[in-house]
């Protein structure tokens, strides 16, 4: 991808660039901890990570992102469907610090739309909509083959913005992994199908908080 090393977006990467890691063995917390939609009660295992977490850690990827951008304007490009909340969420975060700290820093927001599931699988056909003067700070909600990604890239490297950063909130530890990492990254996850902010499985569960992941039922009753 466009390398990290263009100017005034150099960044060290630390451990600390994979997120918080949460390991395979972790059983995520019993549901009935936690306030859900009602809808859902039997179509979820678990809380996998809860919304309250996600929101810290958006706050701290926000800081980054403010921290390496120096002095240059913004283009957020939010990767739909299942980046808007991460990207509201983070567009939001970045200027609650902007307004803290006496930096101004104009923040235009575009959309690209991706669709490549089907029920749980993958599809090898990716549908790219509508993205016109973009620049630069792209937000999606999970990465885990890294192939849309770098499609995506190839895609929006055409429109030579002058920098391309990509924050991913989930990435996806999977066989398959094209080694691929965003710069910025919420939290790194086992190959297990999660859903609720935002992450959808044909649609529903986005009208979820937390991140959660399916049962067997849920994908029975949701399958198409
Ligand atoms: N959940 C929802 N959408 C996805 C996932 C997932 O686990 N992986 C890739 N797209
Ligand atoms: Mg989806």
């Amino acid at each position: 991808m466009q390398e990290s090393n263009m100017a005034g977006w150099q960044r060290k990467q630390t451990s600390v660039e994979k997120g918080i890691v949460i390991p395979d063995e972790w059983p995520g917390y019993p549901l009935e901890l936690f306030s859900l939609p009602e809808h859902y009660s039997e179509d979820l295992d678990c809380v996998y990570i809860p919304h309250g977490v996600i929101m810290d850690r958006i706050e701290r990827i926000a800081r980054n992102i403010l921290e390496d951008l120096g002095d240059h304007d913004i283009v957020v490009l939010c990767v739909l469907k299942a980046g808007y909340q991460f990207c509201a969420d983070l567009v939001d975060s970045i200027k609650v610090l902007c307004r803290s700290s006496s930096k101004t820093l104009p923040m235009r927001v575009d959309f690209i739309r991706l669709k490549s599931y089907l029920n749980d699988q993958s599809t090898e056909v990716l549908h790219i909509e509508g993205a016109e003067n973009l620049s630069v700070l792209s937000g999606k909600a999970i990465v885990d083959t890294g192939k849309t990604m770098k499609t995506l890239l190839n895609h929006v490297e055409a429109f030579k913005p002058k920098m391309i950063k990509v924050a991913g909130l989930l990435v996806k530890r999977v066989p398959s992994g094209t080694g691929y990492l965003p710069d910025y990254v919420g939290f790194d996850i086992s190959n297990r199908f999660v859903v609720g902010y935002a992450l959808d499985y044909n649609e529903y569960f986005r009208d979820l908080n937390h991140i959660c992941v399916i049962s067997d039922r849920g994908k029975l009753k949701y399958k198409i």
